[in-house]
């Protein structure tokens, strides 16, 4: 990637742009001169050139499994963009709107090329990895004889595809986790072997968007010799960790934008696989999905390419913006990038664990295994008070917010992991479901008198080690607390 000077003048009449606005065109990041740099040098150059609102606003940034940030490059790509093209609809074929198309298909290409999967996937370009994970739930054939499983370890937006499936007649079944929070492989074997059906759909997230954990991505390959499909959730792996689907190959894979890179948000993708894209049966039909529509025959064909999910007008603006983000990630290179947040998710860890009471209880229990190799970016945890109970959440929330540090309480959408960390029994969550009409988790606590939730802190790009010591010393407040 080039270092760019926008050409554009920042003058308006109607509305005057502050310096404020100008000045990132002073502190671009220069890639190409920092290459070598050591790692802990490259990534404080990176986060002073790019992310220096960081520091400028005091903000401490540990929720990049929530979102990503966005660098100041990105910002002046596309402002340099918007501001010197003329963009037209691309349901078109005119000059503007012929812009417009070249440059979302070049994003599509660069997407494609980032998960090495050029020649076997299509890229659809939907709102976010929810939109991307509804159209497989959508548009896989439950009703001839499907079966869907699932990793008790998912985010709701794939636990969510079990209405589509029973709606659908089919049948559902979740695959335990085990108390570490990784899969339970034997349990996995067995069902991957034993459940039948025509149409079988197995998902797992390629990375636990609470624990951190990476499951394996053998079990791609392991539940396709067994007759299935996988659908990978990589939205909360891809961020951090390189995916190449050219060496393993599940029929689909969900992914967010926003995770990787920031800006924009909005926009996600379902990569299909080309001999898996006629195995979904699209519903209905909008504005692009189809090559002919009739009233009179009440009848239309489909597009035979990523055209027939993408719903009305592709965000034709924001998606070229992909594109740049991808290019700027590349620059860093996602394996510099994967060491770098692996360094620090293993230094939060081990100086999380040494985190003491006076009476040396533990001042915090880290959810997942003890071997971090098997984990990313992410550390859950909860906080206890020097007998062991835990501090609740909530507590722990305001305290962070009250020193300026942005982490995550709750589930996280990720029931399954949350019912193993506080042995919900099954028994308990059904007795809640038939007893009542409506509730929600805070509701779920009082009745059933146990603890829910985490602390969830994830590193990314812009992290660095002051960050770290920033929620250490917040948490040290917690020392002695009963
Ligand atoms: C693993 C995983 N899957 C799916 C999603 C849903 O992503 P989005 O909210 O961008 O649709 C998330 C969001 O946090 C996630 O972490």
């Amino acid at each position: 990637m080039k270092q760019r000077r926008a050409q554009v003048t920042l003058v308006s009449p109607y509305c005057p742009i502050p310096d404020a606005m100008i000045q990132p065109f002073n502190f671009l990041f220069a890639p190409q001169s920092t290459q070598t740099l050591p790692h802990d040098a490259y990534f404080e150059n990176l986060r002073s050139t790019e992310y220096g609102r960081l520091d400028e606003t005091g903000q401490v940034y540990l929720d990049y499994t929530g979102g990503g940030l966005h660098s100041a490059t990105q910002v002046i790509q596309q402002m340099g963009r918007l501001l010197t093209g003329v963009h037209g609809n691309p349901h078109s074929v005119n000059p503007t709107s012929a812009k417009s198309t070249k440059e979302v298909e070049l994003a599509r290409a660069k997407v494609l090329e980032f998960f090495n999967a050029s020649d076997d996937y299509v890229c659809i370009f939907t709102s976010n990895a929810s939109a991307a994970l509804k159209i497989v739930g959508e548009c896989y054939p439950f009703s001839d004889d499907g079966t869907f499983l699932l990793t008790a370890d998912n985010h709701n937006s794939v636990n969510g595809i079990r209405e589509y499936c029973a709606g659908q007649g089919g049948t559902f079944h979740y695959a335990p986790i085990k108390q570490n929070l990784t899969l339970d492989a034997g349990h996995l074997k067995q069902m991957l072997c034993s459940l039948e059906g025509r149409n079988k759909l197995f998902a797992f997230p390629a990375q636990s968007n609470v624990s951190g954990v990476r499951h394996k991505l053998k079990w791609v390959r392991r539940a396709q010799r067994q007759g299935w499909d996988v659908l990978l959730d990589a939205a909360a792996f891809v961020p951090t960790s390189p995916l190449s689907l050219s060496k393993v190959q599940p029929q689909f894979v969900s992914v967010s934008f926003y995770k990787i890179f920031g800006y924009p948000t909005g926009i996600g993708a379902l990569l299909v696989r080309k001999d898996a894209l006629d195995k979904l049966n699209k519903p209905w039909y909008a504005g692009g999905n189809i090559t002919l529509s009739s009233v009179g025959a009440a009848d239309r064909f489909f597009h035979s390419d990523h055209q027939r999910f993408e719903d009305g007008t592709v965000n034709y603006l924001d998606v070229p913006a992909v594109g740049q983000g991808l290019d700027f990630i590349s620059v860093i290179g996602m394996e510099r990038l994967k060491e770098r947040v692996d360094a620090l998710a293993g230094m939060l860890y081990q100086k999380l664990s040494q985190m003491r009471h006076n009476n040396g209880a533990p001042l915090v229990r880290i959810l997942g295994p003890d071997d971090r190799r098997l984990c990313g970016g992410t550390v859950a945890f909860n906080v206890l008070d020097k007998d062991g109970g835990v501090i609740p959440i909530q507590t722990v929330e305001d305290e962070a917010a009250s020193k300026g540090v942005s982490l995550r309480t709750g589930c996280f959408c990720n029931p399954g992991v949350d019912e193993a960390n506080h042995s919900i029994s099954n028994d308990t969550l059904k007795a809640y479901f038939e007893e009542k009409t409506h509730g929600d988790y805070f509701d779920f606590m009082t009745f059933s008198q146990q603890t829910r939730g985490a602390v969830r802190v994830s590193v990314g790009v812009a992290t660095n080690r002051t960050d770290i010591e920033a929620l250490l010393d917040l948490l040290s407040a917690f020392q002695g607390a009963k």
